[in-house]
């Protein structure tokens, strides 16, 4: 499975006018590549992710393409991803630990689901996922209330990859629990693709230090669009946009001992997205901007699989 996202561009209609939270954002995810996905809150990580998924009726599609394997995907039609959705790509949506409908115990739940999909449940191999994340068999009778953060979070893992999706998407699945349980649930996610019962990964995160410790590759978005994107190691270690600096010596010590620090501490606020500044979306934060980040950088290939949008790093 590859993901190829070319300038997609989704805006959220408001009372206010367009919100253009996703403006203009060009990535590729190779098989088997689990991609990190972070940025401040606000930055339009949630909205990516959803945008490739499923659209809400808020959202509209105003450009851009999105193909798996080669083959476009529907993304601004909602009826026609209908035969997408679980199989090709699937998200556990930011906050959906605790939207899991409470009248309804798991095992009907993940019934309903796979019936919904035409399919029928297969016990042995549901209990084996439901091993695989460090559940027991019986939470299929039990209700969400009767189920701890952690536990709710590794069912909704399991059911998102039931149909063992080509992409998934993990919007925040960590940032409800402790730190412990981050740790366990960023393991499991790593499980999951290990297992092959997803192909690749985008894992949105606020937290840099946790998303290093399994993702192949971070991409860093800023303000709609995507910052930097390049292996893990080197988003960390060698930086080359002026933003992903500044987060990343907000962690001084990544993924060892500041595990739990989030990214914070950077002066200035993004721009509004209603009404977007030209040119480079950092650069009334930028240490480094100078008259031609007037001009928007173009998101360009520094070295292979390592692209900024820059025009200091270009
Ligand atoms: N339903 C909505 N209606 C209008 N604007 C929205 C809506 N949802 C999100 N936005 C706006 O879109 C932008 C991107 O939001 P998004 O939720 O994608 O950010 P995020 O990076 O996921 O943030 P967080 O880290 O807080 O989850 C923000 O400016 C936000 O205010
Ligand atoms: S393009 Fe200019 S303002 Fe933007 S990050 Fe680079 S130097 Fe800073
Ligand atoms: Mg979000």
């Amino acid at each position: 499975m590859s993901l190829t996202v070319t300038d997609l561009r989704v805006h959220y209609r408001t009372p206010r006018g367009e919100v253009r939270a996703l403006d203009g954002v060009t990535f590729t995810v190779a098989d088997g590549e689990i991609m990190g996905l972070a940025g401040e809150s606000g930055s339009g990580k949630s909205t990516l992710g959803t945008s490739l998924v499923r659209l809400d009726g808020r959202m509209r599609h105003v450009g851009g393409t999105v193909e798996l394997d080669g083959v476009p995907l529907p993304v601004a039609d909602s009826a026609a991803m209908d035969r997408f959705r679980f199989r090709a790509v699937s998200v556990i949506p930011q906050y959906s630990m605790s939207a899991l409908n409470p009248t309804r115990k798991i095992g009907k739940m993940v019934a309903e689901l796979l019936a919904s999909r035409g399919e029928r449940p297969d016990r042995a191999e549901l209990e084996r996922r439901l091993a695989l994340v460090g559940l027991p068999p019986d939470v299929l009778g039990r209700y969400p209330i009767e189920l701890s953060g952690g536990m709710k979070q590794r069912v909704v893992m399991v059911v998102s990859t039931l149909l063992n999706p080509s992409l998934l998407i993990a919007d925040e699945v960590t940032s409800a629990l402790d730190v412990s349980s981050q740790k366990a649930v960023a393991g499991m996610l790593l499980g999951l693709r290990d297992e092959g019962l997803v192909t690749s990964m985008i894992m949105v995160t606020h937290d840099i230090s946790l998303v290093y410790q399994i993702a192949d590759t971070i991409a860093v978005m800023y303000a709609g669009r995507l910052a930097e994107k390049a292996p893990a190691d080197v988003i960390v270690t060698a930086p080359r946009h002026p933003y992903t600096r500044l987060l990343i010596s907000s962690l001084p010590e990544v993924g060892v001992r500041q595990a739990e620090r989030r990214l914070d501490g950077i002066p200035g606020t993004p721009p509004s997205l209603l009404d977007p500044p030209e040119g480079c979306r950092f650069r009334d934060r930028c240490p480094l901007a100078f008259d031609r980040c007037a001009e928007r950088p173009p998101f360009a290939e520094v070295a292979p699989g390592h692209s900024v949008a820059c025009w200091k790093a270009v």
